[in-house]
């Protein structure tokens, strides 16, 4: 699908309004699994309040022209500060979403990361996109692990994150209501739910099956995995195991860059650091894990005073370009995205995405000049007022 023909049939201009056009898009089951989340939905509540504790302070005057949106994260120098954040399944979903995906944030020059739990294989999603990083979900099992740092490194990835907080399944309420399993269970009602959405059952998942043949998840081990209707798959979330030794293991074993994804607290951002690993997502996987948990917005500050040197990506929740200057002004380089950027890969694929990340680079730009900022250096505690502090300033002033 071509960017014109998406511009002209769609209409968005935040990404918030890419939820309601997917809901109509997807069957129930699919769209409980992108929405679902922990428990009572409190940790996903709380990831959107917690952000409002702070607002911004607008500095006037002081010459904008040639404000300059990049920002370097190992090495390399992307256009925005906002990445795409691992979409496991996104090809079953989205018709050869992880490539689209690739390709659009390539374009745009933002970090994309793989999910291991990807139908694509590694080594084509890297051709799309060399600069791509590796979202890893180890197992417990040190060969397998030992196999899978031999592959990701052969197919020319330079960034490895291993997601951390997934040491067990969750099989999240919403999504068991909706009959959303994986592996897939095509039951009578999962099937009449596929059948009375044809826009997605003809134009994703038949396209799917034609092109690329039965969805298997092709990047959790060395070789290629099950398919997803197979009740072999079921690998994520089997890191019962997985303790800090194996994290040392795979620093000996890993030349290039190491990230976890999914760390909240300062402890283990400090242990992170003695592991020699490079970098942090400061996660809480978009509140699909547990519920009431901390929002990484609260996080941030604290795991940036106990890691002054690290690169930390905070994610869940972010949806504007506010939320991008707060995560950066508590600590963080850089943000990523989630579910909108599913969203809008699902609905219009590389041009889908592509426009997503126009809306919210262009937001970002435009806040940069009523901030009265010409870089992401000049982002500091100094843009936030505590709205709970006393006389709403912050007490912090230090710019980064
Ligand atoms: C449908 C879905 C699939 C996800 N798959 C993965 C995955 O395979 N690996 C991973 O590390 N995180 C995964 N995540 C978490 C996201 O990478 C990210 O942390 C989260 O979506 C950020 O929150 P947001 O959706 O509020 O932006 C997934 C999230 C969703 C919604």
């Amino acid at each position: 699908m071509t960017r014109m023909r998406f511009r002209r049939r769609t209409r968005f201009l935040s990404l918030n309004d890419y939820a309601p056009a997917a809901r109509r898009l997807l069957p129930r089951a699919l769209y409980a699994y992108l929405t679902s989340s922990a428990g009572e939905g409190r940790s996903l509540e709380e990831n959107n309040a917690a952000f409002r504790r702070w607002s911004l302070m607008p500095r006037v005057l002081r010459g904008v022209a040639g404000r300059d949106t990049g920002v370097s994260l190992f090495g390399h120098r992307y256009a925005v500060p906002i990445g795409v954040a691992p979409f496991g399944a996104a090809a079953v979903i989205g018709f050869d979403a992880d490539r689209a995906m690739a390709r659009a944030a390539r374009r745009a020059n933002v970090p994309y990361l793989l999910s291991a739990n990807s139908i694509t294989p590694m080594e084509a999603v890297i051709a799309e996109n060399p600069e791509a990083w590796f979202a890893a979900y180890f197992p417990s099992d040190r060969s397998v692990i030992e196999a899978m740092l031999a592959r990701i490194g052969a197919a020319g990835f330079k960034v490895l994150v291993i997601t951390v907080d997934v040491p067990v399944a969750n099989p999240r309420e919403g999504e068991r209501r909706a009959h959303y399993t994986m592996p897939i269970r095509v039951t009578p009602r999962l099937a009449l739910d596929m059948a009375t959405h044809p826009r997605w059952l003809l134009g994703r998942f038949a396209r799917t099956l034609a092109a690329r043949g039965v969805p298997r998840i092709s990047n959790i081990t060395a070789t290629p995995g099950p398919s997803i209707f197979s009740r072999r798959h079921g690998t994520v979330g089997g890191a019962e195991a997985f303790d800090w030794d194996t994290i040392r293991e795979i620093r000996r074993g890993w030349s290039g860059r190491l990230v976890l994804k999914g760390v909240l607290s300062p402890e283990d951002a400090t242990l992170a650091q003695e592991c020699g690993v490079d970098g942090l997502v400061v996660s809480n996987h978009g509140a699909r894990m547990i519920d009431s948990v901390v929002a990484p917005i609260q996080a941030i500050a604290a795991i940036r005073a106990a890691c002054p040197d690290m690169m930390l990506l905070l994610d869940s929740g972010v949806r504007r370009s506010a939320d991008i200057y707060k995560a950066m002004a508590l600590g963080a380089d850089a943000v990523l995205i989630g579910r909108p950027f599913f969203f809008s890969a699902i609905l219009g694929g590389e041009a889908g995405l592509g426009e997503a990340l126009s809306l919210i680079r262009a937001e970002f730009d435009r806040d940069m000049a009523y901030l009265g900022l010409r870089s992401c250096d000049e982002i500091g505690r100094h843009i936030l007022v505590d709205r709970f502090a006393p006389g709403g300033q912050d007490p912090s002033n230090a710019v980064r």
